[in-house]
């Protein structure tokens, strides 16, 4: 391994290089630091359900709890950050500090897909990223977004307004940055079709047999960070968690799930809907608030909107 080049090419110094403000770089750095002690009790951690105590009798944590306290407490270390929503967390955390002018909001999923980890498949942590005391905005505030994957390598993909680039967990600890300025295919060949057939709705039973019907692979792993992570890298495509008769708004949480997978999409020049509308231009007003989603290549997401609006027959 070339040390140098590890150095060099490491997450600081690529936040650094890319002119961004230093409390914006350290959020986005000190999640990175968080991501390292989750992967860790997710790879060697005997960790079973919250309120299990382990041989030194301390209170054993599910995962997504720890997660949830290793990244609040990073967080709070950065000193720049006002207001956190947390999945894990049932109301808005405010830090005991005045927001200093140039605070940040962050509204995150410590691991998404939690449950996946006792059958060993990928998880991840999403993260988005707001100037001001106010994490409940619409998505299109964002200043920032990010999200880890817990996977046969650990990677973590930020954007901050000046593209998208992935790291690489390292066997020194470290993320070294191994693809920049990410792009997604403006058409692909993979679609997560999200939910259960027997409640879809008519057009997006339509929709998905239209897919089908031109040859896209299925590739569902019930993981969100995995599933968009591989649309992005990959084939490029469609990801969908539709509303269904059972759950008019779909499954996904707007704040801490659609918002960041959708700022991040958009800049790789992809697109996120609701079926109809941008997933960034929706009022973000509750911490538990769902909507619908399409996201991934722009083709896939425009033809979505032509069978939500009754084009296609
Ligand atoms: P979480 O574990 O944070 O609740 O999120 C899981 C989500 C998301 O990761 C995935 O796309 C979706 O649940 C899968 O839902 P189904 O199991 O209903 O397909
Ligand atoms: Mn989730
Ligand atoms: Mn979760």
């Amino acid at each position: 391994m070339n040390i140098i080049k590890h150095v060099k090419r490491g997450l600081w110094n690529h936040l650094m290089k890319s002119g961004i403000e230093m409390g914006l770089a350290s959020i986005i750095y000190e999640v990175g630091v968080a991501s390292k002690y989750v992967n860790h009790a997710m790879r060697t951690g005997d960790l079973g359900l919250a309120g299990t105590s382990n041989l030194y009798g301390e209170d054993q944590l599910a995962l997504d709890v720890l997660a949830d306290e290793i990244i609040k407490d990073r967080l709070d270390h950065t000193g720049r950050v006002s207001r956190i929503i947390s999945e894990e967390q049932s109301e808005i955390i405010i830090f005991d500090r005045k927001s200093k002018a140039g605070g940040y909001s962050v509204c995150y999923d410590p691991l998404d897909g939690s449950s996946l980890v006792d059958v060993n498949l990928s998880v991840g942590t999403i993260v988005a990223i707001y100037a001001g005391d106010d994490p409940l905005q619409s998505g299109r505030h964002q200043v920032g977004a990010m999200y880890v994957v817990y996977g046969p390598r650990t990677t973590l993909v930020y954007g901050a307004g000046n593209g998208v680039h992935e790291f690489t967990l390292n066997s020194l600890g470290e993320y070294v940055l191994t693809r920049e300025y990410l792009t997604v295919k403006k058409q692909g060949n993979i679609y997560s079709p999200g939910g259960v057939r027997c409640d879809y709705s008519l057009e997006h039973e339509k929709f998905v047999k239209k897919l089908e019907d031109e040859g896209y692979k299925l590739r569902y792993s019930g993981g969100f960070v995995p599933d968009i992570n591989q649309i992005l890298l990959k084939g490029g495509g469609l990801f969908m968690y539709p509303g269904t008769a059972t759950a008019k708004h779909g499954k996904l949480r707007l704040p801490f799930e659609l918002n960041p997978m959708a700022y991040l999409m958009e800049a790789v020049g992809g697109a996120a809907t609701d079926g109809r509308r941008a997933i960034l231009d929706l009022d973000c007003y509750d911490i538990d608030q769902r909507s619908p989603v399409y996201i991934g290549s722009r083709d896939e997401v425009e033809l979505a909107a032509k069978f939500f609006a009754g084009d296609m027959k």
